[in-house]
């Protein structure tokens, strides 16, 4: 998830284009790089670390006309191939310089192309799997212009379709060539790309944010169509040639609800994002037999046949992913799997050797409880696996190997599409081992694979239908206490349903084991206590089901209110719930996907009712580096 602006007009362009990644560094601050037209050259500047470095670098540069230039694009990066380094960063320049190229998310047959450039001579200067469009849309300008083709804006528009019609994978490309000065061009295939429509100016950006102060007439492209813009020109086509349409809206949100997407809160548009940040997770990762393919984990297959147990260390949400992937592991790996709070792990002494995996899960990649957790697990010989979503942080860099969720930034202090991403990384490592060490048939693991790989569209069918849940929200904002129940993976669903309501209504909210209740926290329960059940699907675990539906019964019959999670179609449970709310299908393991989904919506709801800063809740910090 990177932030792309490119400009085209009698305007300088630099300035417009740096105004516009100041909007978009919300996507993506591991690098930030523009490339200028002017005077038949690209002019290129890019620097590691935040914009804040671009800009620095710009200012101390001499005055070689990167300013003047009317033709730019610029690009704010959240790395995915490649460390977070000044090479790494784009824009991307082919060999002869005459082209740059910068890409928003995952070429996935980048390795093939790369060696098939390579093999032609090309040298890369860059671990990017970006780097190889601009090779390839060098080679074919060049090949178009040998054809007889007429350098211009027509001839930029082919060859960015010949190259796109190679590409494999998600990404939104914006490209300029020094021999078509005037003119910028664009792919759109799953992530996103909008055009703004100026006058005697265009723009492009990867949402409107970036252009609303020049234009609010925008033009949203289609998946898997090129556009190209000049300064009077907005020209749509297939990735054949044939044309085609975006879709054209006028902006009425404000700059800072621009920068949300429209949405009232960054968690809010988080939440959203979760169907894509999921389906990104899985990119590259899966065969098209249903294979697990994590190649980029740097543990050889023996590493992992060797392994006789895992233990799962993180803290907070990250914990809670840990502990449904604990259910996950041992059930599809057959190997004892341990979860462990960071915090308390070392102090304890677990027993750790060469053949234990330790699995530490980190979205920010810094948190010191869970750093310090993980040199504890090296000095004892375990092999450490880290599952983070920021590149080239502290965690990953001093694990043996990784496997990044490709969540984008998160913005919200409240976790909420880094722990769907996690769980998902967490089921990709369960198969992979099951796969790898022979527990699981090809055939069984393409079958969760296959409905893994659906778990996007539930979610947005899902999210669809969220109007009673807020509705609800606003209804329990003067509830004195939440109590959350769950078995099986719905135990740690409830949990982070509590810590979710906690953190961001600042209220008394408790998850338990559903069967724990009997043993004490049922009298907490009085005259209409509300409380949420995670109730497990029907198919599958039928048992865990009713025993829950059960504890339901219990709950009510000492004055709850009932508010039931539970699968479409599970009709009898109607029966006990004071408020249902259906969740899609989905196997129970993988049922945290959705289950979860509801419980941010209704403590962001709750939050807000109350009037809490729902970004930015009291006493929080979205890193937290001290033990
Ligand atoms: C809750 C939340 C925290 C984090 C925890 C670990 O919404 O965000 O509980 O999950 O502080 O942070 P990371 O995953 O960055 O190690």
């Amino acid at each position: 998830m990177c932030g792309i602006v490119g400009y085209v007009g009698n305007r300088p362009a630099l300035s417009i284009v740096l105004d516009g990644l100041r909007r978009l560094e919300y996507r993506g601050y591991d690098s930030a790089g523009i490339a200028v037209i002017d005077k038949n050259e690209v002019r290129t500047e890019k620097r590691a670390g935040k914009l804040a470095n671009l800009e620095k670098a710009l200012a101390e540069r001499a005055d070689d006309g990167i300013a003047a230039g009317r033709t730019a694009i610029g690009h704010t990066r959240w790395a995915t191939h490649g460390g977070p380094t000044d090479r790494n960063a784009h824009p991307h320049l082919s060999a002869d310089g005459r082209v740059a190229v910068i890409h928003n998310g995952i070429i996935e047959n980048f390795s093939r192309l790369r060696a098939e450039l390579e093999a032609g001579g090309v040298e890369f200067r860059s671990d990017t799997d970006t780097e190889c469009a601009a090779h390839l849309l060098a080679a074919e300008m060049r090949a178009l212009r040998e054809a007889g083709g007429e350098p211009g804006p027509a001839l930029l528009a082919e060859g960015m379709r010949r190259v796109v019609r190679r590409l494999e994978g998600a990404f939104t490309l914006l490209a300029i060539d020094v021999e078509v000065p005037g003119a910028v061009v664009a792919a759109r295939r799953n992530s996103p790309l909008v055009v703004g429509r100026g006058n005697g100016e265009n723009f492009l950006a990867s949402d409107v944010s970036a252009f609303i102060e020049h234009t609010r007439e925008a033009v949203e492209l289609g998946q898997d169509q090129v556009v190209l813009i000049t300064p009077d020109q907005i020209e749509i086509t297939d990735f054949d040639g044939a044309p085609a349409t975006g879709k054209e809206f006028h902006v009425d949100w404000d700059l800072s609800a621009a920068e949300k997407g429209g949405y009232e809160y960054f968690m809010l548009k988080e939440i959203a994002e979760q169907p894509q940040a999921i389906a990104d997770t899985l990119l590259g990762r899966l065969s098209e037999r249903g294979e697990i393919i994590l190649d980029e984990v740097r543990l050889t297959d023996q590493d992992l046949r060797d392994v006789d147990k895992v233990f799962i260390v993180a803290c907070g949400t990250s914990f809670h992913a840990g502990m449904v992937a604990k259910y996950a592991i041992e059930h599809w790996v057959r190997i004892p799997c341990e979860v462990e709070l960071a915090s308390e792990f070392r102090y304890r002494d677990p027993i750790l050797d060469r053949s234990t995996l330790v699995i530490v899960i980190s979205q920010s990649g810094e948190t010191m409880d869970t750093l310090m957790a993980l040199r504890h697990a090296k000095e004892q010989k375990a092999r450490v696996l880290a599952i983070c979503n920021s590149n080239g942080s502290t965690i990953p860099r001093e694990s043996d190997a990784v496997l990044y969720t490709h969540g984008g930034p998160e913005i919200a202090v409240a976790s909420t599409k880094a722990f769907l991403t996690q769980l998902v990384a967490c089921y990709l490592i369960g198969l992979h081992l099951a796969q790898i060490r022979g527990v699981m048939y090809a055939d069984e693991v393409a079958a969760v694979v296959e409905k893994l790989q659906a778990t996007p569209d539930s979610l947005r069918t899902l999210l669809g239908r969220m109007e009673d849940v807020r509705a609800l929200g606003r209804d329990l904002r003067t509830a004195s206490t939440v109590l959350f129940i769950g078995r099986h993976v719905g135990f740690p669903v409830a949990l982070e349903g509590a810590l979710k309501l906690k953190e961001l209504a600042y209220m008394h909210a408790e998850g338990f084991a559903a069967g724990e209740l009997k043993h004490g926290p049922i009298s907490l329960i009085d005259e209409g206590t509300p409380v949420v059940c995670v109730v497990p699907s029907p198919a599958g675990r039928g048992v865990i089901r009713d025993k829950v539906v059960s504890n339901i019964q219990e709950v009510r019959a000492r004055g709850a209110r009932t508010i039931v999670i539970a699968e479409e179609g599970d009709e009898d449970v109607r029966a006990f719930a004071d408020h249902l709310i259906t969740v899609p299908p989905t196997p129970t393991l993988l049922a945290p996907l959705m289950t979860t989904v509801p419980l941010q919506i209704l403590a962001c709801e709750i939050a807000a009712a109350r009037g809490n800063d729902v970004d930015q809740p009291r006493n929080l910090a979205k890193s937290v580096t001290v033990e």
